[in-house]
């Protein structure tokens, strides 16, 4: 086996208390100082005070003691140091420079399908309840290199190639469509975490609070991807990376092509079959970036 999941992702934020403010206000729950957790995945993000928006350190859930074998000798064999701490090991991958960790960790429980409903009742709408996202569904790297670093994940950590899209590989564990994505940039920075919510209602829903008041953590939504056909939102945060509401009834790619094939010749897929205009010229570039790169109409 491989690995199953991102465990949790730890990053520097210029504030604190702005960013514990935004991700506590997009749903998450705040177990301690800078400590966020999910209503399935727990604690899921760290967040620490630094002068630059740094992502400090990824953790990667396995099944085994011996799968943690497996990927060490794997890693290792690409030439790349491997350190013990405790039961876990953990590497830097030598491109983006990044602090994987590699754990035993329980798999996530499904996430929960949505009843149809068979009658409408007004009632159900509002007042509405919080959104609490599910899960940390997959984590977004800017890189300079995305071919090079590629290599650590595909043949150390041994994931599998969905797609690429705008020259980024998208990356899975098992069975959702990605869980790690690599997208060209100057250099190494957190593009995006999404956050996995119970259906598209909760994303409007979700978005729209978020922007109460705040209209400059608008970035782009609501809309659906092409590669993976989830629908999201993506919302900026103030260490000045975007968070991402999705949801996708299509996570189940398994072993196989279901809608699309999951190979690079898919590069050509539009970034979304369809989404609300942005209100900027480059929707999805972060501050810390200063050539675009994903955006709206690179399709
Ligand atoms: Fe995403």
């Amino acid at each position: 086996m491989v690995a199953h999941r991102v465990v949790s992702l730890t990053r520097q934020v210029p504030d604190l208390e702005a960013a514990s403010r935004f991700y506590t206000q997009f749903g998450l729950e705040q177990t301690g100082p800078g400590v966020f957790g999910t209503v399935l995945g727990g604690d899921q993000l760290f967040l620490k005070v630094g002068p630059r928006p740094l992502i400090e350190n990824i953790v990667v859930g396995v099944d085994s003691e011996q799968d943690i074998e497996d990927i060490t000798s794997r890693i290792e064999k690409l030439g790349v140091a491997v350190t013990i701490e405790g039961p876990a090991r953990s590497a830097i991958e030598p491109v983006t420079g990044l602090l994987f960790t590699f754990v035993v960790a329980e798999r996530l429980p499904s996430d929960p399908v949505e009843e149809k409903r068979t009658s409408a009742d007004r009632r159900d709408l509002v007042p509405r309840h919080a959104v609490r996202p599910l899960r940390l569904g997959h984590v977004v790297i800017g890189c300079h290199d995305v071919e090079a670093a590629k290599v650590f994940f595909i043949d150390g950590i041994g994931m599998r190639l969905s797609d690429y899209v705008t020259g980024g590989p998208f990356m899975r564990f098992e069975t959702d469509h990605h869980n790690l994505v690599l997208v060209p940039a100057p250099m190494t920075l957190l593009h995006h975490t999404a956050w996995k919510v119970r259906n598209i209602d909760e994303i409007g829903f979700g978005g729209s609070q978020m922007i109460e008041n705040h209209p400059e953590r608008h970035a782009w939504g609501l809309g659906r991807h092409a590669a993976s056909a989830n629908y999201f939102w993506y919302l900026k945060d103030p260490a000045g990376a975007f968070a991402e509401y999705y949801y996708s009834e299509m996570d189940e790619l398994a072993d196989g092509p279901t809608f699309w094939d999951p190979v690079p010749e898919s590069e050509g897929l539009p970034v979304a079959v369809w989404a609300s205009p942005p209100l900027v010229d480059k929707p999805l570039v972060p501050e810390a970036m200063p050539a675009p790169i994903l955006t709206a109409d690179s399709q």
